[in-house]
C-alpha cells in the first residue's frame, strides 16, 4: 500500500497579523516564522505521519531552504532519493499570512517547483510498479501532471488529484484519469462557474465534476465538512468542531487522512471521516508540516471524537 506524491516542496515564511491585508493596505503583524511546506510536501509528510510507506518525487534547490526541506521530509519517514536537487534555480517559497481567526492567504513563487519536466517523470515511472496511489497538485507545471496521471492509469495506480492552486480551466483530458478529485469551496466554484458555498451548492458541483469524467468529486467546504459525489451515490460528512489556529495545510491533512484510509481498504465514506480528522487536528497547531498529526494523535482524536 505504497503512495507516491509528485508535487511541490515549498518553505513558508508565515506572517501573523490581525486580519488579512485589504489590496494596497499595509498592515503590522505581530509574529514571523518559517516552517516546511508545499501542498506535495505537505501530502507525503500527512500521509508518512499516519503510517503508509511514501515516496515524494519533485524538486528542490540546491540552497540552504532545500537541505531543510529535504531534512524534513524525511524525518517523518518520507523517501526522498527520487527529488532532485537543482542547481539552478532556488526552492520553492510561500509567503502566508495568517490572521487571528486561522485564515490565510498564500502567494506562492514556485522557483524549483516550476522546473519539475519530463525528467521527473521518469523518476516517477520507476516507482509505479510499487504503488497503490499516486497524489496530484497543481503547484508543478501542468504537463507534468498530466504526464503523471496517464502513466499511473495505464499502470492502474489510482490517481487522487487536489487541483490547487485552482486554474479556471483543467485540460479536459485530465478529468477522466482522475480517481477522486478533492477542491474546496473556492477552487471548485472556479472549476464549475457558479459560487459551490454550502452544501447544496457542493453535492450540484461534485456532480458536475463526475459528468466531465472523475470518477469520485470531494467538494472541501471548510468547517461546514465534506461533500462527495460517487458513481452511486452522494455523502456528506460534517467538519468536526476545533479551536482553529492556523488552517494552512488543513486541505493537505486532509487528503493525508482520506488516502490513509483507502490504502488501508476503508469505505470512502470512512476515508472522509479520516481525511476531516486530520484536517480537523492540523488547524489546532500553527505552520504546514508542524500541524500534520501523527499516527497516535489521529487514532487518539477520532477515538475521543467517536465516543463523545
Ligand atoms: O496547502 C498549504 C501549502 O500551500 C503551504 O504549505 C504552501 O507552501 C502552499 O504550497
Amino acid at each position: 500500500m505504497t503512495a507516491i506524491v509528485f508535487g511541490s516542496i515549498n518553505m513558508d515564511l508565515v506572517a501573523k497579523t490581525p486580519r488579512l491585508p485589504l489590496p494596497g493596505e499595509t498592515l503590522l503583524g505581530y509574529a514571523f516564522f518559517q516552517a516546511p511546506g508545499g501542498k506535495g510536501a505537505n501530502q507525503a509528510v500527512a500521509l508518512a505521519r499516519l503510517g503508509i510507506p511514501t515516496y515524494m518525487v519533485g524538486r528542490v534547490g540546491a540552497d540552504s531552504f532545500g537541505k531543510e526541506l529535504l531534512k524534513s521530509l524525511q524525518a517523518s519517514g518520507v523517501r526522498t532519493e527520487n527529488v532532485f536537487v537543482d542547481e539552478t534555480v532556488s526552492s520553492g517559497v510561500a509567503a502566508i499570512a495568517v490572521d487571528q481567526k486561522g485564515e490565510n492567504q498564500i502567494i506562492v513563487i514556485p522557483g524549483a517547483n516550476g522546473r519539475v519536466n519530463d525528467d521527473d517523470v521518469e523518476r516517477l515511472l520507476s516507482l509505479l510498479p510499487q504503488a497503490s496511489v499516486l497524489l496530484l497538485q497543481l503547484e508543478i507545471p501542468i504537463s507534468a501532471v498530466i504526464a503523471a496521471a496517464r502513466a499511473a492509469t495505464a499502470t492502474q495506480v489510482r490517481v487522487i488529484l487536489d487541483p490547487a492552486p485552482v486554474q479556471s480551466h483543467l485540460p479536459d483530458e485530465l478529468y477522466p484519469l482522475i480517481d477522486i478529485i478533492t477542491p474546496n469551496e473556492l477552487e471548485a466554484s472556479q472549476l464549475v462557474g457558479f459560487c459551490v458555498h454550502d452544501v447544496q451548492s457542493a453535492k450540484k458541483a461534485a456532480v458536475q465534476l463526475r459528468q466531465r469524467g472523475v470518477k469520485n468529486a470531494i467538494v472541501k467546504l471548510g468547517a461546514q465538512g465534506v461533500v462527495c459525489a460517487t458513481p452511486s451515490e452522494t455523502l456528506f460528512v460534517p467538519a468536526f468542531s476545533t479551536e482553529a489556529v492556523d488552517t494552512v495545510a488543513a486541505g493537505d491533512a486532509f487528503n493525508g487522512g482520506l488516502t490513509a484510509a483507502v490504502l488501508e481498504g476503508l469505505s470512502l465514506e470512512q476515508a472522509l471521516l479520516w481525511g476531516a480528522a486530520a484536517g480537523a487536528v492540523a488547524v489546532t497547531k500553527a505552520g504546514a508540516q508542524p500541524s500534520l498529526p501523527d499516527r497516535s494523535t489521529f487514532d487518539e482524536f477520532l477515538r475521543q471524537r467517536q465516543n463523545s
